[in-house]
This record gives structure tokens, sequence and C-alpha cells, in this order.
């Protein structure tokens, strides 16, 4: 659904996409040829526009660089069996968008930019977008203060862009998890919820720390006593333990992740039982002793379904079932047979550009 906003497009004089081979990306490497910026200054978003990818220039005192107030987006564009590009589900990002400006205290984004900047960019983008089982065309709305002083304020200028780089698969390989006793992601009232850049330079400390005891990434408990799970690195995470899908609910340290959602939607339509509901290390580390079938999965934008083979729980380690007949995949093949077309979008979550 184009909107009737019209900005200006100056389009890159020549492509670098055939310098790129889909087969060999790397996440977040490669910019597409052109970006989407605007401008909010004196209340209002100001110049809408795109233009050539290029690099931006800004004063050193930006309140962004001094005080952190920067939030993100990530979806996907898809290429559909018939060539059609479709982004999957951009108007819940909105909404989550605004939801984590409001938090940071940021101007919101009217639907009606955000969509039509999304949709120009995308539709000029279309090359771009790899037909390879696992790819998509990954797109990064962000906004960033821009007001010039080092005092402490909320700043009153911004540039929101958004940019967009083909993707492959995240994981290339099941995940070995440490669930993390000793830092947290979030704490509560915190900005846990929201997509702001702190969340994710706060926990690089402690991923880095479990990658050299070998682990592969943190399974974040909450901060009171690192008792229930919270989240996976940066995606939420799942369980299935006796055909049952339990996933943390949404409090202020959780992201309402828009994989988490449809995966519930889908597992409900299912008739598979879901509880959205505290999940306590003791109660896992119960079922994974009893030799229970339990799927540990982080469920993301990036990573889609991202499978757990172990999980290390202070000095025990236990092995997590990733047989090929796990439901978990079900779920992947479910959501790919949905943005390739092949299976009816019932829920209306592909957008076709
Ligand atoms: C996403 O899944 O989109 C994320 O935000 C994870 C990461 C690439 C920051």
């Amino acid at each position: 659904m184009k909107t009737s906003l019209a900005f200006p497009i100056r389009q890159a004089t020549t492509s670098r996409r055939h310098q790129l081979d889909f087969e060999q990306l790397v996440f977040g490497k490669e910019p597409t040829d052109h970006l989407f910026i605007s401008e909010f200054a004196e209340g209002n978003w100001q110049n809408p526009r795109i233009e050539p990818f290029h690099d931006i220039r800004m004063s050193p005192f930006s309140l962004s660089l001094h005080y952190g107030q920067t939030v993100f987006e990530g979806m996907k564009a898809f290429r559909m069996n018939d060539g059609r590009v479709a982004i999957f589900r951009p108007d819940k990002h909105h909404e989550r968008f605004n939801r984590s400006l409001e938090r940071m205290c940021m101007p919101e984004v009217p639907y009606e930019l955000f969509m039509q900047a999304l949709h120009e960019l995308v539709d000029l983008e279309q090359a771009w977008v790899p037909e390879l089982p696992d790819a998509a065309l990954y797109i990064r709305p962000f906004m960033f203060a821009t007001e010039a002083r080092l005092g402490v304020k909320v700043s009153d200028e911004y540039i929101f862009m958004i940019v967009a780089t083909p993707v492959a698969q995240y994981y290339a390989k099941p995940l070995r998890l440490k669930v993390e006793l000793e830092f947290v992601r979030a704490a509560d009232g915190g900005t846990g919820s929201t997509k702001c850049g702190g969340n994710y330079g706060a926990a690089f400390y402690p991923a880095q720390k479990a990658r050299a005891e070998g682990f592969d990434q943190v399974l974040w408990t909450d901060s009171h006593k690192h008792e229930f799970i919270e989240e996976s690195g940066t995606m939420n995470v799942m369980f299935i333990i006796d055909d049952v899908l339990v996933t943390p609910p949404l409090t202020s340290t959780i992201l309402d992740g828009v994989t988490r959602d449809s995966i519930l939607t889908l597992a409900r339509q299912r008739g598979i039982a879901t509880e959205e509901r505290p999940m306590s290390r003791h109660e896992l580390q119960a079922a994974l002793r009893a030799g229970k079938r339990v799927e540990v999965f982080g469920a993301g934008t990036a990573a889609v379904v991202a499978p757990v083979e172990w999980i290390q729980i202070g000095a025990d380690g236990y092995s997590c079932y990733t047989g090929a007949d796990a439901v978990m995949f079900s779920f992947k093949k479910e959501l790919d047979a949905i943005r390739t077309g092949e299976r009816p979008d019932l829920f209306g979550w592909n957008y076709l550009v």
C-alpha cells in the first residue's frame, strides 16, 4: 500500500549489485545502492528523500554519541516463488519502533512516512533481494540524536534512516548456550523491551566471555536472582517441553519479537498448546535432567529459528533435542512457505512491494 506522500529519489548512476556474490554473504557487510534519510528539526520531519548510499557527517558533539539516544529496527524482504518481493510484517515493526522511540524520548515516525520510505527503498532495491533459501534483504530503519550539545538533555534534532543489506542464514549451526548467572541484559522498568543501541552494546562483554569459554551465546536470566530465563543473545527464546510451547511473557525486560509473535500464532493455529509464562532455570534443568525431549530455540528476525543443542547451567551441561523431526523446524518451514507464497498468507503478513 503506497501512500500519497511523495519525495525525491536520486538514483545511483551505477549499481554495486553485480560485484557481490549472493552465495558468500556476510551478515550486514554490504549495503545496497541506496538509503532513505529524513531529518527532524523544529518539531517536524523534513526533507525525506532516497539517495545513493553515502557516509554521513555529524558533529562530534552529537547527543547520540554521548548519551545513547539511538534506536533501530530489523526486518526482512523476501523473494516469493513468483518473483515478487514482500516485506514481512512491516506494520508490527513500525509499532515497535515507535514504542522504542517513546521510551528513549525520541520523536515518533508517522506510519505513512515509515511505509512510504520502506516501500520506495525496497522497490528500488529489488535486485538486491536474494532468491536463495534462507536468504533475504535485511532492512534496518534507525534513528539517532544529532543535536550538537554536550549538556545532558533530550535532543531536539534527529536523523531517521533506512538502509538495507542482503543476508544469508544468521547462525550456520545449532547453538551452545551458557545460562548467564553473573551479568544481566535488562532490569524491570529499564529499556529491555526496546531496540535501543545500549541494550546491544552492554551485551557484548558477557557474550564475549561466554565465547571465550566455548559457548556461542548467553541465555539471559532475570536481574533479581538469575532464576528466570529471559532471552538468548539478541533473540527471544522458546522451549518445547511435554508438547507445550513455552516462552517468557512480554514484560519490560523482553523484546516483543515479531518472529516470536508469528511462531506463537502459527502454533495456536495448529492446536499446539502455548504458554507465555516465566520459565525458571530450575524447571528447565529438571526437564533436562529427567531426560525429557526438550527443544530450545532462539526466535528473531535475523536468525528466524536458531536451534540450541547445548545448555550449560553452572557446572552442569545438557544436550537439547535438535533431531530433524523437532517441532521448531516445522515453524521455520511454515514461515518460509508463507514468505515464498507456497502457503496462503492467512494472517496478512506479507506486504507486497
Ligand atoms: C534482529 O534479529 O533483527 C536483531 O535485531 C538481531 C541483531 C541483528 C541485532
